[in-house]
């Protein structure tokens, strides 16, 4: 359903500060595929989600996304088709809008409704249904401004928009990492039962490398912006950190360095 061809991506490219973010990327993800995403600070993660929502383009190589080039699309219109949520809490929502406000166009982006964002009853019907599911209390709070909530509100409202929006592809970059540990664990099990619930295809970085043996269905590793394992199956279920962190080693020659694993519980 996705697929990456040879995608590379060089910041300042021709000057002194020249950096090879990503480095030949080929990647086939299958329809359904929950892919969670480690690495080392700096080894292109982030880089490769952002090449693949449009944010800049590339240098090199192809993103298909259903079969269709997507390479050189804007942000904004692969937003139609692609859910994202960012590790800051703030970014994902419209602060000054409520909550029901939100919700509903994310709807509407969903339906292609884009002007019809007018709120019938009906759409508020289908908004607090959704608002039950993440167990928050915010199905009472509708016109409450977003400004207002927390940051795991804000989060779990932010995850709530990009997958009711049925998006083709979801996408998660460190969506936890801001969170206080209890509330990230609410945010980590609302992540899994939305995908499954809506059979989303997801890829999600984390720096937490239980979460990533725990969850999903295939573990990638980045290094040096490039893919440096793809584990699946049996291999997946039987991975354990001290292993992965012990292949990281056998392939890079030196420990592992991600800062926020020593900060994560
Ligand atoms: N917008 C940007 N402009 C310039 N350089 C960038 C930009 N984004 C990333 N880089 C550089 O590209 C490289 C890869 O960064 P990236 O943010 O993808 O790493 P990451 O794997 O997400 O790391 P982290 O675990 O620290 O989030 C780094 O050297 C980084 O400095
Ligand atoms: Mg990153």
């Amino acid at each position: 359903m996705l697929v990456i061809k040879d995608l590379t991506k060089i910041f300042y490219r021709g000057t002194s500060n020249e950096n090879t973010a990503l480095n030949n990327i080929n990647l086939t993800v299958n329809e359904g595929d929950f892919i969670t995403i480690v690495g080392s600070n700096g080894a292109g993660k982030s880089t490769l989600l952002n090449s693949i929502a449009g944010v800049f383009p590339v240098e090199k190589g192809k993103i298909l996304l259903n079969g269709k080039d997507i390479t050189c699309q804007t942000e904004y219109k692969c937003a139609k088709n692609i859910g994202r949520v960012f590790q800051d809490p703030l970014s994902g929502t419209s602060p000054e809008m409520t909550i029901e406000q939100n919700l509903s166009l994310a709807i509407s982006k969903s339906n292609n409704l884009s002007l019809k964002w007018g709120l019938t009853s009906y759409k508020r019907k289908i908004i607090k249904k959704h608002l039950k599911k993440i167990d928050l209390g915010l199905e009472d709070r509708l016109t409450t401004k977003v400004k207002l909530l927390s940051g795991g509100q804000r989060q779990a409202l932010t995850l709530l928009m990009a997958t009711v929006a049925d998006p083709g592809l979801l996408l998660l970059d460190e969506h936890t990492a801001a969170l206080d540990p209890a509330t990230a664990i609410k945010i980590k099990k609302l992540t899994a039962e939305l995908i499954n619930e809506n059979n989303i295809t997801t890829l999600m970085v984390t720096h937490n490398m239980e979460d990533a043996i725990k969850m999903g269905n295939r573990l990638i590793m980045m290094d040096d912006g490039q893919i440096i394992y793809d584990i699946t199956g049996k291999n997946k279920d039987n991975l354990t950190i001290e292993k992965l962190l012990k292949m990281f080693e056998n392939k890079h020659g030196s420990k592992f360095n991600n800062d926020r694993i020593l900060l994560s519980v």
